[in-house]
């Protein structure tokens, strides 16, 4: 048998895709694990892409048609006040594709990446995949899962990390990062000359407050990396477009990496982004509206049943705690997949301090998110005693 290299055999099984895999072939499973809209692409888009069909036929430049990254530029204007130039973005395969390749870009072998935990489940095998080292601060349910600066000060290791990773609104607590702690994240990257890279994949989906970019902060354009994606805003994650925005001569870095793995984003795609960025607001806020909605009613009704949820400020993920019933998440939702029928997604897939909590994604349909609620609650109320 030829040989797996090491570097693969160490990346964790994840448990999300053997979920996928068995609520999609059981039909009576109630799936709210997914990470993806269930609305369709905006129309428009749809009726543009069957037009432009013949003129995508062609390997795009690298890093993305000028045409997108234009719209980009004037994109990131408007909604995120950062102030950029063409040669300051590189269009991707998916923002995941532009993360990966960012940390490629900026980690040696045996560096730090210094992450949220729970953060979104793909930058622990990212950074093991590039030979760098993970390092955590932890988040607290106590404090809405909000990030304590202090605790980002006290991981640092002047000599060896190179780069923070945030996530606002989070994946996968829905946590909003308030400007002031932005402001003081920001202090911490100049001081220890780190770059930050600002997963933005959720910023238009976002209820109650108001999203900020880090890298419109003053004197942050030498250190953010700002990523974003069409995948959620647009609910087109099967076009797999996403970009990055940065400094011009990492994003020049990325973009020679990028040629050797992907060579091109698809140009099909492309073009629909161009038209999505033209988009009126409406086809976002119909989608707002109705996560909203269903947020409101799946947090009331999980703390109803004793599973104790905050309620997030954005996303399309309810985070909550088994405490309850169980410490043991994998166990708390393999048990529910088999005997409720619901699936979810335990919190040690977003690190160990995920222990003791389940993520919900309300990215469902309403009634199915009843259905589920109901089926749950009588499911724990049987079983309450043999959970642990
Ligand atoms: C926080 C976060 N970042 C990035 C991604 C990657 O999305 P995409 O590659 O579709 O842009 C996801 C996907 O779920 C996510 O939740």
């Amino acid at each position: 048998m030829k040989h797996i290299s090491e570097r693969e055999l160490q990346l964790p099984e994840a448990q999300i895709g053997r979920l996928l895999k068995i609520a999609a072939e059981d039909k009576s499973i109630i799936s709210m694990s997914v990470g993806e809209p269930d609305f369709l692409t905006p129309k428009p888009l749809l009726s543009y892409a069957k037009t432009i069909i013949n003129k995508s036929t062609h390997y795009s430049p690298t890093s993305g048609i000028h045409e997108l990254k234009e719209a980009i530029v004037k994109k990131l204007k408007k909604d995120n006040k950062i102030n950029l130039s063409p040669e300051n973005i590189m269009v991707s395969c998916g923002s995941q594709q532009a993360i990966f390749t960012a940390l490629l870009s900026t980690v040696d072998p045996g560096e730090q990446v210094i992450i949220p935990n729970p953060s979104y489940l793909a930058y622990i095998p990212a950074i093991d995949l590039v030979n760098g080292t993970p390092i955590y601060f932890k988040l607290d349910q106590e404090n809405n899962f909000e990030i304590n600066p202090d605790k980002i000060k006290e991981v640092i290791d002047k000599k060896k990390s190179e780069v923070l990773i945030i996530n606002t609104p989070s994946n996968p607590t829905g946590t909003v990062i308030s400007k002031k702690i932005l402001e003081e994240i920001a202090d911490i990257a100049v001081e220890n000359d780190l770059y930050v890279f600002s997963d933005e994949a959720y910023e238009k989906l976002i209820y109650d407050k108001k999203h900020v970019s880090i890298g419109s902060l003053n004197g942050m354009q030498d250190y953010v990396v700002t990523f974003h994606t069409f995948s959620k805003s647009y609910a087109m994650c099967g076009f797999r477009l996403g970009f990055a925005a940065g400094p011009k001569k990492l994003i020049e870095a990325m973009s020679k990496v990028s040629h050797y793995v992907v060579l091109a984003p698809p140009t099909l795609s492309q073009l629909i982004g161009v038209k999505a960025l033209s988009l009126p607001n409406k086809y976002v806020n119909v989608m707002v509206k109705e996560y909203k909605r269903r947020r409101n009613f799946l947090v009331k009704r999980l703390n109803e049943i004793n599973l104790e949820t905050k309620m997030p400020d954005g996303a399309f993920y309810a985070f909550s705690s088994i405490k309850n019933y169980s410490n043991n998440s994998n166990n708390f939702a393999e048990k529910i997949l088999k005997k409720a029928k619901v699936a979810v997604v335990p919190g040690t897939e977003f690190g160990r301090y995920g222990e003791g909590f389940i993520r919900f994604s309300y990215a469902t349909n309403y009634s199915l998110i009843e259905k589920a609620i109901d089926r749950l609650e009588k499911f724990l109320k049987k079983k309450s005693n043999s959970l642990a």
